[in-house]
């Protein structure tokens, strides 16, 4: 069966993100999230960076108002059982994920793919947890979703062709370029961006030198967009706690234990732009 109507899971900077995209291109979109507050500011979010769009003449006002008809919010996560495919979007913690998806298993029509947005954590044990493990496969995104072009697909142990071939086509029809990777620790992205990630908070962490000088070095120095100590701003530290602590277990190699700031920062609840304060300070 044909994707049509999609479900995302988590209205948080990657899930509104992933909900824009899709709705943009066409698809009936359903947004949840466990917390109201956080769906509210998630479709918010999307009206406004809609708004800017037609601003600055990317797409036009009947665009904008197309997809935002295209867009619901859905309060039940019961609503999953009317969509063809549901793409999780919510905390980067394997407990919580899998018991989403047992549930989400018990909700969704037969037919529908689950589909995980996941930063690092093994699609295989995912899928495990239902009785669709050939439909189950991860849709990595990248932040932010609406610019990036790339999205990482990957197949668990058990993930069939068919799902794969839609899963791609969809990436595809989201204007972004597929690229399948192995079912290893934090895929390809993670497993190479955030080991330079803790290292430049080590960094910070020895003395070498200010975070706004360690992101002078890469930005001048390397041509990156963004330092690494702003981009893990960006991304949540919190997020680039979970991801370094899946590569140290999943490898158990030394090489990626995470940076003891990293964990303080995370305690002390700075987990970056998202929560006003990370390596900056955000207003
Ligand atoms: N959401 C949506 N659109 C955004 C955005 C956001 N958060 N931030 C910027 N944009 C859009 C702007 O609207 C602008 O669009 P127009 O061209 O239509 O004007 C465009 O992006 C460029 O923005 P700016 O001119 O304001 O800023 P910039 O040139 O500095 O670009 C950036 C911003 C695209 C974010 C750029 O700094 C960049 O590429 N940074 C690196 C991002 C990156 O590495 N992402 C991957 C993170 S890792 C990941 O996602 C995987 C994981 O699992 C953790
Ligand atoms: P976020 O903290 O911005 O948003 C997560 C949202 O999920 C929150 O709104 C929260 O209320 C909601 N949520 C938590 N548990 C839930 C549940 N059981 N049911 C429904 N909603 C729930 O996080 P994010 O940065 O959007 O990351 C989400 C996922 O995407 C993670 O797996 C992360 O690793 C991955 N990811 C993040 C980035 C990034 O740069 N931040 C990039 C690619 C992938």
């Amino acid at each position: 069966m044909a994707i049509k109507r999609v479900m995302v899971i988590g209205a948080g900077q990657m899930g509104a993100g992933i909900a824009q995209v899709a709705a943009q291109a066409g698809f009936e979109v359903l947004l949840h999230d466990a917390n109201e507050t956080a769906l509210d500011k998630g479709m918010q979010r999307i009206e406004k960076l809609l708004i800017r769009a037609v601003q600055k003449t990317r797409i036009t006002d009947e665009e904008k108002t197309s997809t935002l008809n295209n867009l619901k919010r859905a309060e039940k996560l019961e609503d999953a059982r009317t969509c063809d495919l549901v793409i999780e979007a919510i905390v980067e913690n394997m407990d919580v994920k899998t018991k989403l998806f047992r549930e989400l298993d018990e909700i969704a029509l037969a037919h529908t793919i689950l589909a995980t947005n996941t930063s690092s954590l093994p699609i295989t044990e995912i899928a495990a947890v239902t009785k669709r493990p050939e439909q189950v496969i991860g849709m990595h995104f990248m932040n932010p979703v609406p610019v990036m072009k790339l999205v990482e697909v990957i197949r668990g142990i058990q993930t069939n062709d068919e799902t794969y071939e839609k899963i791609a086509q969809m990436a595809d029809k989201l204007g972004k370029t597929a690229v399948e990777v192995a079912d290893f620790p934090g895929f390809a992205a993670n497993r190479i961006l955030m080991p330079m990630i803790n290292e430049a908070i080590y960094a910070v962490y020895e003395g070498v030198a200010s975070p706004e000088d360690i992101d002078t070095v890469m930005k001048l120095g390397m041509n990156h967009p963004m330092g690494p100590l702003e981009l893990a701003d960006f991304i949540g530290l919190d997020t680039c706690l979970y991801i370094m602590e899946v590569l140290y277990d999943g490898f158990a190699d030394s090489k990626y234990r995470p940076c003891p700031l990293l964990r303080k920062y995370v305690k002390a609840g700075w987990l970056g732009k998202k929560s006003g304060r990370g390596f900056y300070v955000y207003n």
